[in-house]
Protein backbone atom coordinates (compact mmCIF):
# COMPACT_ATOMS: atom_id res chain seq x y z
CA UNK A 1 0.00 0.00 0.00
CA UNK A 2 1.60 3.11 -1.33
CA UNK A 3 1.45 7.09 0.94
CA UNK A 4 1.67 9.93 -0.94
CA UNK A 5 2.05 13.20 0.87
CA UNK A 6 0.60 16.61 0.29
CA UNK A 7 -2.59 15.01 -1.35
CA UNK A 8 -4.47 18.20 -2.98
CA UNK A 9 -7.24 14.79 -3.93
CA UNK A 10 -8.14 13.68 -0.35
CA UNK A 11 -11.57 14.91 0.82
CA UNK A 12 -11.54 15.33 4.75
CA UNK A 13 -14.84 14.98 6.26
CA UNK A 14 -14.72 15.44 9.99
CA UNK A 15 -17.25 14.43 11.93
CA UNK A 16 -18.13 16.63 14.89
CA UNK A 17 -20.60 16.81 18.00
CA UNK A 18 -18.56 17.25 21.35
CA UNK A 19 -22.22 15.80 22.83
CA UNK A 20 -21.71 12.09 23.67
CA UNK A 21 -23.80 9.65 22.03
CA UNK A 22 -25.47 11.65 19.22
CA UNK A 23 -24.35 9.31 16.49
CA UNK A 24 -20.73 10.26 15.11
CA UNK A 25 -19.35 7.16 15.05
CA UNK A 26 -22.00 5.38 13.34
CA UNK A 27 -22.33 8.17 10.63
CA UNK A 28 -18.34 8.16 9.75
CA UNK A 29 -18.63 3.96 9.98
CA UNK A 30 -21.46 4.53 7.25
CA UNK A 31 -19.73 6.60 5.18
CA UNK A 32 -16.72 4.98 5.33
CA UNK A 33 -18.71 1.75 3.84
CA UNK A 34 -20.72 4.29 1.16
CA UNK A 35 -17.18 5.02 -0.24
CA UNK A 36 -15.23 1.25 0.27
CA UNK A 37 -18.76 0.58 -2.01
CA UNK A 38 -17.46 2.62 -4.89
CA UNK A 39 -14.50 1.19 -5.20
CA UNK A 40 -11.88 3.09 -3.46
CA UNK A 41 -9.99 2.37 0.19
CA UNK A 42 -11.59 5.30 2.18
CA UNK A 43 -9.49 5.48 5.59
CA UNK A 44 -11.19 5.70 8.59
CA UNK A 45 -9.38 8.03 11.56
CA UNK A 46 -10.65 7.63 14.67
CA UNK A 47 -9.38 10.28 17.46
CA UNK A 48 -11.32 9.02 20.35
CA UNK A 49 -10.17 6.96 22.66
CA UNK A 50 -13.12 4.60 23.30
CA UNK A 51 -11.65 3.06 19.62
CA UNK A 52 -15.40 2.34 18.42
CA UNK A 53 -14.64 3.08 15.02
CA UNK A 54 -11.67 1.23 15.38
CA UNK A 55 -14.14 -1.86 16.77
CA UNK A 56 -16.21 -1.64 14.29
CA UNK A 57 -13.38 -1.95 11.76
CA UNK A 58 -12.12 -4.92 13.45
CA UNK A 59 -15.58 -7.18 13.06
CA UNK A 60 -15.81 -5.93 9.45
CA UNK A 61 -15.27 -9.09 6.98
CA UNK A 62 -11.97 -9.39 4.70
CA UNK A 63 -14.38 -10.39 2.28
CA UNK A 64 -15.75 -7.05 2.29
CA UNK A 65 -15.02 -3.87 0.20
CA UNK A 66 -11.63 -2.03 2.43
CA UNK A 67 -11.56 0.54 4.16
CA UNK A 68 -8.27 1.23 6.11
CA UNK A 69 -8.03 2.74 9.57
CA UNK A 70 -6.13 4.57 11.63
CA UNK A 71 -6.33 4.37 15.40
CA UNK A 72 -5.55 8.23 15.81
CA UNK A 73 -6.07 8.62 19.18
CA UNK A 74 -2.97 6.50 19.70
CA UNK A 75 -0.83 8.90 18.18
CA UNK A 76 0.29 12.60 19.33
CA UNK A 77 -0.85 15.57 18.48
CA UNK A 78 1.84 16.34 15.91
CA UNK A 79 1.35 13.29 14.50
CA UNK A 80 -2.29 13.72 13.71
CA UNK A 81 -1.23 16.83 12.06
CA UNK A 82 0.47 14.87 9.33
CA UNK A 83 -2.40 13.45 8.82
CA UNK A 84 -1.89 13.03 4.86
CA UNK A 85 1.01 11.04 5.15
CA UNK A 86 -0.54 7.90 6.43
CA UNK A 87 -3.60 8.08 4.24
CA UNK A 88 -2.99 5.18 1.63
CA UNK A 89 -2.63 6.17 -1.96
CA UNK A 90 -6.42 4.40 -3.30
CA UNK A 91 -8.19 6.90 -0.44
CA UNK A 92 -10.05 9.93 -1.80
CA UNK A 93 -11.61 10.32 1.67
CA UNK A 94 -10.67 10.84 5.05
CA UNK A 95 -13.64 10.63 7.82
CA UNK A 96 -12.77 11.45 10.85
CA UNK A 97 -14.77 10.22 13.98
CA UNK A 98 -14.21 12.70 17.23
CA UNK A 99 -14.92 12.19 20.54
CA UNK A 100 -17.49 13.34 22.84
CA UNK A 101 -16.46 16.11 25.07
CA UNK A 102 -13.62 18.28 23.68
CA UNK A 103 -11.94 20.97 24.08
CA UNK A 104 -12.08 24.09 22.19
CA UNK A 105 -8.63 24.26 21.05
CA UNK A 106 -8.94 20.22 19.94
CA UNK A 107 -11.54 21.06 17.99
CA UNK A 108 -9.53 23.61 16.48
CA UNK A 109 -7.00 20.91 15.63
CA UNK A 110 -9.30 19.03 13.85
CA UNK A 111 -11.03 20.98 11.81
CA UNK A 112 -8.04 22.36 10.53
CA UNK A 113 -7.76 21.26 6.55
CA UNK A 114 -11.37 19.92 7.12
CA UNK A 115 -13.50 19.91 3.73
CA UNK A 116 -16.35 19.24 5.32
CA UNK A 117 -17.52 19.08 9.23
CA UNK A 118 -21.02 17.37 9.59
CA UNK A 119 -22.31 17.67 13.39
CA UNK A 120 -25.01 15.17 13.94
CA UNK A 121 -27.82 16.26 16.35
CA UNK A 122 -30.62 14.33 18.33
CA UNK A 123 -33.98 15.25 18.46
CA UNK A 124 -34.06 16.13 22.25
CA UNK A 125 -34.58 19.37 24.10
CA UNK A 126 -31.30 19.21 25.60
CA UNK A 127 -29.48 17.98 22.62
CA UNK A 128 -31.08 20.95 20.48
CA UNK A 129 -29.83 23.33 23.04
CA UNK A 130 -26.45 21.94 22.96
CA UNK A 131 -26.06 21.74 19.71
CA UNK A 132 -26.97 25.80 19.54
CA UNK A 133 -24.35 26.59 21.72
CA UNK A 134 -22.01 24.53 19.37
CA UNK A 135 -22.74 25.61 16.60
CA UNK A 136 -22.10 29.27 17.91
CA UNK A 137 -18.68 28.15 19.53
CA UNK A 138 -17.55 26.60 15.77
CA UNK A 139 -17.96 29.29 14.29
CA UNK A 140 -16.17 31.44 16.03
CA UNK A 141 -13.35 29.23 16.29
CA UNK A 142 -13.31 28.48 12.36
CA UNK A 143 -13.73 33.01 12.44
CA UNK A 144 -10.33 32.92 14.04
CA UNK A 145 -9.02 30.29 11.09
CA UNK A 146 -10.89 31.62 7.74
CA UNK A 147 -10.20 28.66 5.85
CA UNK A 148 -12.82 27.24 3.79
CA UNK A 149 -15.30 24.23 5.06
CA UNK A 150 -18.68 23.34 3.98
CA UNK A 151 -20.72 22.46 7.77
CA UNK A 152 -23.71 20.47 7.63
CA UNK A 153 -26.55 18.80 9.88
CA UNK A 154 -27.85 15.55 10.52
CA UNK A 155 -30.97 14.69 12.20
CA UNK A 156 -30.35 11.30 13.54
CA UNK A 157 -32.28 9.20 15.16
CA UNK A 158 -35.42 10.94 14.10
CA UNK A 159 -39.03 9.63 14.22
CA UNK A 160 -41.97 10.58 12.45
CA UNK A 161 -44.32 13.28 13.82
CA UNK A 162 -42.80 13.60 17.16
CA UNK A 163 -42.61 17.12 19.23
CA UNK A 164 -38.59 16.55 19.48
CA UNK A 165 -38.31 16.37 15.41
CA UNK A 166 -40.86 19.57 15.03
CA UNK A 167 -38.19 20.99 17.94
CA UNK A 168 -35.15 19.69 16.06
CA UNK A 169 -36.78 20.97 12.53
CA UNK A 170 -37.54 24.76 13.90
CA UNK A 171 -34.23 24.64 15.23
CA UNK A 172 -32.47 23.55 11.64
CA UNK A 173 -34.56 26.23 9.59
CA UNK A 174 -33.05 29.07 12.13
CA UNK A 175 -29.71 28.26 10.98
CA UNK A 176 -27.89 29.19 7.89
CA UNK A 177 -26.39 25.80 7.44
CA UNK A 178 -27.96 23.22 5.66
CA UNK A 179 -29.81 20.07 6.94
CA UNK A 180 -27.98 17.64 4.60
CA UNK A 181 -29.63 14.11 5.74
CA UNK A 182 -32.19 12.99 8.13
CA UNK A 183 -31.74 9.62 9.28
CA UNK A 184 -34.30 7.69 10.95
CA UNK A 185 -34.30 6.02 14.46
CA UNK A 186 -33.79 2.76 13.31
CA UNK A 187 -32.65 -0.76 14.32
CA UNK A 188 -30.78 -0.87 10.88
CA UNK A 189 -27.79 1.26 12.24
CA UNK A 190 -27.62 -0.99 15.17
CA UNK A 191 -27.82 -4.32 13.72
CA UNK A 192 -25.13 -2.74 10.59
CA UNK A 193 -22.74 -1.18 13.73
CA UNK A 194 -22.27 -5.17 14.93
CA UNK A 195 -21.22 -6.30 11.85
CA UNK A 196 -18.77 -3.89 10.97
CA UNK A 197 -20.95 -2.94 7.54
CA UNK A 198 -23.14 -0.10 6.57
CA UNK A 199 -26.62 0.43 6.29
CA UNK A 200 -26.05 0.19 2.53
CA UNK A 201 -24.46 -2.92 3.36
CA UNK A 202 -27.61 -4.83 4.64
CA UNK A 203 -29.90 -6.99 2.09
CA UNK A 204 -31.97 -5.06 0.06
CA UNK A 205 -35.30 -5.58 2.35
CA UNK A 206 -33.70 -3.90 5.11
CA UNK A 207 -33.23 0.09 6.04
CA UNK A 208 -34.20 0.97 2.06
CA UNK A 209 -34.91 4.58 3.22
CA UNK A 210 -31.97 5.46 5.41
CA UNK A 211 -29.80 4.12 2.26
CA UNK A 212 -31.49 6.90 0.49
CA UNK A 213 -30.88 9.37 3.04
CA UNK A 214 -27.26 8.08 3.05
CA UNK A 215 -27.26 8.65 -0.88
CA UNK A 216 -28.33 11.88 -0.55
CA UNK A 217 -25.54 12.67 1.97
CA UNK A 218 -22.75 11.68 0.02
CA UNK A 219 -24.29 13.15 -2.96
CA UNK A 220 -23.84 16.48 -1.20
CA UNK A 221 -20.09 15.77 0.03
CA UNK A 222 -19.48 15.12 -3.60
CA UNK A 223 -20.76 18.88 -4.41
CA UNK A 224 -16.67 19.72 -3.80
CA UNK A 225 -17.04 22.74 -6.29
CA UNK A 226 -19.68 24.56 -4.33
CA UNK A 227 -17.40 25.46 -1.09
CA UNK A 228 -19.02 27.53 1.14
CA UNK A 229 -16.94 29.19 3.96
CA UNK A 230 -17.58 28.54 7.74
CA UNK A 231 -16.74 31.57 8.32
CA UNK A 232 -19.59 33.38 5.98
CA UNK A 233 -22.52 30.81 7.99
CA UNK A 234 -23.46 33.15 10.91
CA UNK A 235 -26.08 31.16 12.51
CA UNK A 236 -29.77 33.00 12.74
CA UNK A 237 -30.06 31.11 16.24
CA UNK A 238 -33.28 32.09 17.51
CA UNK A 239 -33.61 34.64 21.11
CA UNK A 240 -35.09 32.62 23.34
CA UNK A 241 -34.55 30.58 26.43
CA UNK A 242 -34.93 27.23 24.20
CA UNK A 243 -32.20 27.62 21.67
CA UNK A 244 -30.22 30.32 24.16
CA UNK A 245 -26.62 30.84 22.45
CA UNK A 246 -24.31 31.64 24.98
CA UNK A 247 -20.32 30.39 25.35
CA UNK A 248 -19.49 26.68 25.23
CA UNK A 249 -18.48 24.60 28.03
N1 LIG B 1 -30.02 6.36 13.36
C1 LIG B 1 -29.87 5.52 14.40
N2 LIG B 1 -30.86 4.68 14.76
C2 LIG B 1 -30.74 3.85 15.84
N3 LIG B 1 -29.66 3.80 16.60
C3 LIG B 1 -28.63 4.61 16.30
C4 LIG B 1 -28.67 5.52 15.20
N4 LIG B 1 -27.49 6.20 15.17
C5 LIG B 1 -26.76 5.75 16.20
N5 LIG B 1 -27.43 4.80 16.88
C6 LIG B 1 -26.99 4.09 18.09
O1 LIG B 1 -26.84 5.04 19.13
C7 LIG B 1 -25.71 4.75 19.93
C8 LIG B 1 -24.76 5.95 19.94
O2 LIG B 1 -24.31 6.15 18.60
P1 LIG B 1 -22.77 6.46 18.31
O3 LIG B 1 -21.90 5.54 19.07
O4 LIG B 1 -22.61 6.50 16.84
O5 LIG B 1 -22.68 7.93 18.93
P2 LIG B 1 -21.37 8.77 19.18
O6 LIG B 1 -21.72 10.20 18.97
O7 LIG B 1 -20.24 8.23 18.40
O8 LIG B 1 -21.12 8.50 20.73
P3 LIG B 1 -19.81 8.95 21.57
O9 LIG B 1 -19.94 10.43 21.77
O10 LIG B 1 -19.92 8.18 22.86
O11 LIG B 1 -18.62 8.59 20.76
C9 LIG B 1 -25.10 3.49 19.34
O12 LIG B 1 -25.56 2.38 20.05
C10 LIG B 1 -25.62 3.46 17.92
O13 LIG B 1 -25.70 2.15 17.38
MG1 LIG C 1 -18.29 7.60 18.99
Amino acid sequence: MGFIRNRSDLQRIVILNPKGGCGKTSLATNLASCFSLRGEVPTLMDCDSQGASMRWLEKRSKKRPSVYGIAAYRQSLNVTRTWQQRVPSESRHVIVDTPAGMEASQIHELIYDASNVIIPVLPSPIDIRYAARFIAELLLIAQLDRHEVRVGIVANRTRKNTRSLHQLMRFLSSLKIPLVAVLRDSQCFVTAAGLGIGVVELPDHQGRRDRVALSRLVGWLDQRGTSQSIASVVPVVTDTDEFHVGPFH
